[in-house]
């Protein structure tokens, strides 16, 4: 738990000074989501673990959910309340709470967590959640950074991330991100123009060469800031899959995600 509120507070610093708004266009949102897409969630009961400043959900309501609901540990729930506050919708609330310890009495139809169970200390206490807090029936769907795909982050930037996330936010952001994520755009820009599809990160590169440089900058802060993070095989996400008795076992899916990730989910029994 001090682990995640550390991680939690590291992230508030990266949503809580950001422009206002979501910071992923409505296209990556589909994706992040697919195979779940806007006929599972109308006048559906949705939960997100891990919300940050609500870039997911803000979209999500679109999809017209009967009532999206948000978590985070961090003083993220400022800027997501500022966020959703902005849309056309009301049919939402956010909490600040610990994802790991959260047990909802109605349960919920869809349950998703993008982008939060490879910061956890026990990524597993995560998807337990995830779970728990699906109702009998309803999907649960998940995002997380894949071992496969990522051994330059694993080997260059993880090193750089346990040392600087120890030090001021803006630090890392100004003179450690800017930098490290101007050299990252350069490339990302070099193999794809030129197709040099066997270099590493090329899908990935691929993906976010759609986007402007502070996107990169983004990513590359949210990335350095966490004092926690691990990458996840797909072995041990089939495995956590078949552990729990209350997953339909033939409704799951794992679908590899821009050469670096994976999406996982499943229906509740
Ligand atoms: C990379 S962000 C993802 C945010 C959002 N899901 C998205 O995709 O934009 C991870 C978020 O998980 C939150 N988080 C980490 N540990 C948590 C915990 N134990 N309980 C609740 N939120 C947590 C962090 O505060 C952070 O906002």
């Amino acid at each position: 738990m001090q682990v995640d509120k550390k991680t939690a507070e590291a992230f508030a610093t990266s949503w809580n000074n950001l422009p206002s708004g979501s910071v992923y266009t409505f296209e990556e949102f589909e994706d992040w989501f697919y195979p779940l897409t806007e006929k599972d969630m109308v006048d559906k009961n949705v939960l997100e673990l891990g919300c940050g400043n609500a870039s997911l959900l803000v979209h999500l309501l679109q999809w017209r959910p009967k009532r999206a609901t948000g978590i985070d540990l961090g003083d993220s729930v400022l800027s997501a309340q500022k966020n959703l506050a902005q849309s056309n919708y009301n049919n939402y609330e956010i909490i600040k709470g610990d994802l790991t310890q959260f047990e909802s009495i109605e349960k919920f139809d869809i349950v998703y967590s993008i982008g939060v169970l490879h910061h956890l200390k026990k990524p597993k206490d995560g998807l337990d959640s995830v779970i728990n807090n699906t109702k009998s029936g309803g999907r649960f769907h998940c995002w997380v950074y894949a071992k496969e795909g990522n051994g330059v982050i694993i080997y260059t930037v993880d090193p750089i991330r346990k040392v600087v996330s120890n030090l001021n936010w803006w630090v890392t952001k100004y003179l450690v991100a800017t930098p490290l994520s101007f050299l990252y755009f350069l490339y990302a820009h070099f193999i794809t123009k030129l197709y040099l599809s066997f270099m590493p990160l090329y899908d990935y590169s691929k993906w976010i060469c759609k986007r402007n440089f502070l996107f990169f900058r983004h990513v590359a802060f949210d990335q350095l800031v966490t004092p926690q993070t691990v990458y996840i095989d797909k072995a041990t996400i089939e495995n956590w899959l078949k552990s729990y008795d209350n997953v339909e076992q033939n409704s799951t899916y794992v679908i590899f995600r821009n050469g670096n990730s994976w999406k996982f989910g499943g229906v509740k029994k």
